[in-house]
């Protein structure tokens, strides 16, 4: 390449011409090449960015039949002033899916619905506007364009929206002779062969010998290898499972559809509680009951209308087996410890278990209707507070967070009750709640040992693991995001 740049030494040299000058065939020699003179002080390398244009599968649609905006546009116009109603618009021509998109775009630019009707005050600037964006798209059908040479506001806009247009980002290099590389004199310079990859051939037939190697450049830029790997989130489930197995605990599962009684009676939720209603838990229509053995029910209503044989005084009032049976999907795991306890209740036990549940919330960075527990209760005669925070304290110091704090806390089905913290980043995170089951929980189930139980967000713990601010980020499947966060 040197040899190649020196026939012209004050030549700008862009990639055809050092192909043609060498004879080379692939840019690969030209970068490898380049990248050593450069390295040698012979030769400097200029970087150029530019962006290419294209319609996307959205944009050509729309240079042929025309933007969404425009032909939604031409309909409002055609239609008399009282037939441009949603109510209209949607028994039109127009599919459902344009029309909530469409109508989105044309509020945007000045278009109102008032009770049920498109009206709009600034027709002219809404016309010039559609005409702008019009020309934009059918200027790009013509073929590829710089964005140098396109309107910037348009170019914004239509990046904004999807399938529109496509933004190729191309690098182009100039490679220029130093000082010093042009000044080598070209009959001291000799070819030599180098080894820059050994095969079995040669290390069998010794032909490396008395050869000289390529030197290997550890730091240079490479691709970044994108095989398969695990769900970011699945991995995570599968760390936390092996902590808890090394810790002793067994695995349990439960059911997505659980009946409000083993939800919530069997934990001492009092019927009327808030969280009951629909505000928070998710009952079904179908099927809308969960049958659930009259036994539990009628310790249940004992427990909770004056306390049985617990020492309690219960809430009060009176317990209603219908309520018990209403089917809903579970909004905590605990569900899945208690039935545990209520079917082994004579052997100790040590369970852990981590599933989905499910309650309404409205989405944003930090909530979803569906997410996940850890959940999990050691259940044997010498189950004390002191053993419960230090099963936590070793859980999470082997996950990686060795700062453990609980605080008091209140749950209607432990006395005492702690929310467990982390420490992240020089502050106190909330991960979940904890405590020792009431007697109120445990003496239905059938047993008299103190049960140690804990039930903390996945997601939480997942954003601070793999360094997310917004859980949706786990669950979008942004192949391209998943496959750059760190492997656990
Ligand atoms: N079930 C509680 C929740 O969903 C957590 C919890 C579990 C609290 C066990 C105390 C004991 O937040």
């Amino acid at each position: 390449m040197l040899k190649a740049m020196l026939t012209n030494p004050l030549q700008d040299w862009e990639l055809d011409d050092i192909l043609s000058e060498t004879g080379w065939e692939d840019q690969v020699y030209v970068a490898g090449a380049g990248k050593s003179l450069e390295e040698a002080g012979l030769v400097s390398v200029e970087e150029f960015t530019s962006k290419t244009v294209i319609l996307g599968s959205e944009g050509k649609r729309s240079s042929i039949e025309g933007l969404l905006e425009s032909r939604l546009w031409d309909w409002i116009k055609e239609q008399d002033e009282d037939r441009r109603s949603m109510k209209d618009l949607m028994s039109s021509e127009f599919d459902r899916s344009e029309t909530g998109p469409g109508v989105g775009i044309l509020k945007s630019m000045g278009v109102e619905i008032e009770s049920g009707n498109l009206v709009f005050t600034e027709e002219n600037e809404i016309e010039e506007e559609i005409n702008k964006r019009s020309q934009f798209i059918q200027s790009l059908s013509e073929g590829p364009c710089d964005s140098e040479d396109l309107d910037e506001q348009m170019l914004r806009h239509f990046s904004s929206r999807s399938g529109l247009i496509e933004v190729e980002e191309n690098v182009s290099r100039i490679w220029k002779l130093t000082e010093e590389g042009a000044n080598v004199d070209l009959s001291e310079l000799s070819e030599v062969e180098m080894i820059g990859e050994l095969t079995p051939e040669m290390l069998q037939n010794d032909s490396w010998k008395g050869s000289s190697f390529k030197p290997f450049d550890v730091t240079a830029p490479a691709p970044v290898p994108s095989g398969g790997r695990r769900h970011p989130m699945q991995a995570l489930i599968e760390r936390i499972r092996s902590v808890f197995l090394e810790m002793g605990f067994s695995e349990i599962e439960g059911d997505y559809v659980q009946s409000a009684g083993w939800n919530m009676d069997a934990l001492y939720i009092p019927q009327s509680h808030p969280a009951r209603t629909m505000q928070d838990t998710f009952y079904l229509e179908n099927p809308s009951s969960v049958e659930v053995e009259p036994r539990f029910l009628d310790l249940w209503e004992k427990v909770h209308e004056h306390g049985h044989d617990t020492g309690s005084r219960g809430w009060g009032g009176s317990f209603d087996h219908e309520e018990s049976q209403k089917a809903l999907l579970r909004t905590h795991t605990t569900v899945n410890t208690v039935r545990h306890i209520a079917e082994n209740p004579e052997n100790p036990s040590r369970v852990f278990g981590i599933g989905r549940v499910f309650r309404q919330e409205t989405i944003d960075r930090t909530h979803m209707p569906e997410f996940h527990q850890i959940e999990g209760i050691i259940h044997e005669p010498d189950a004390s507070l002191p053993m419960l925070i230090s099963t936590l304290k070793k859980f999470y110091a082997k996950m990686g967070y060795p700062d453990v704090r609980v605080r008091p806390a209140y749950f209607p089905y432990t006395e005492p009750s702690a929310e467990v913290d982390i420490l992240w980043r020089g502050e106190w995170l909330e991960l979940g709640g904890s405590g020792i089951f009431r007697p109120e929980v445990t003496e239905p189930l059938g047993t008299e040992w103190p049960v140690c139980a804990w039930g903390m967000g996945l997601e939480r713990l997942a954003m601070l693991i793999l360094g997310l601010d917004d859980i949706r980020q786990l669950y979008q499947p942004d192949l391209d995001r998943l496959g750059k966060m760190p492997l656990l």
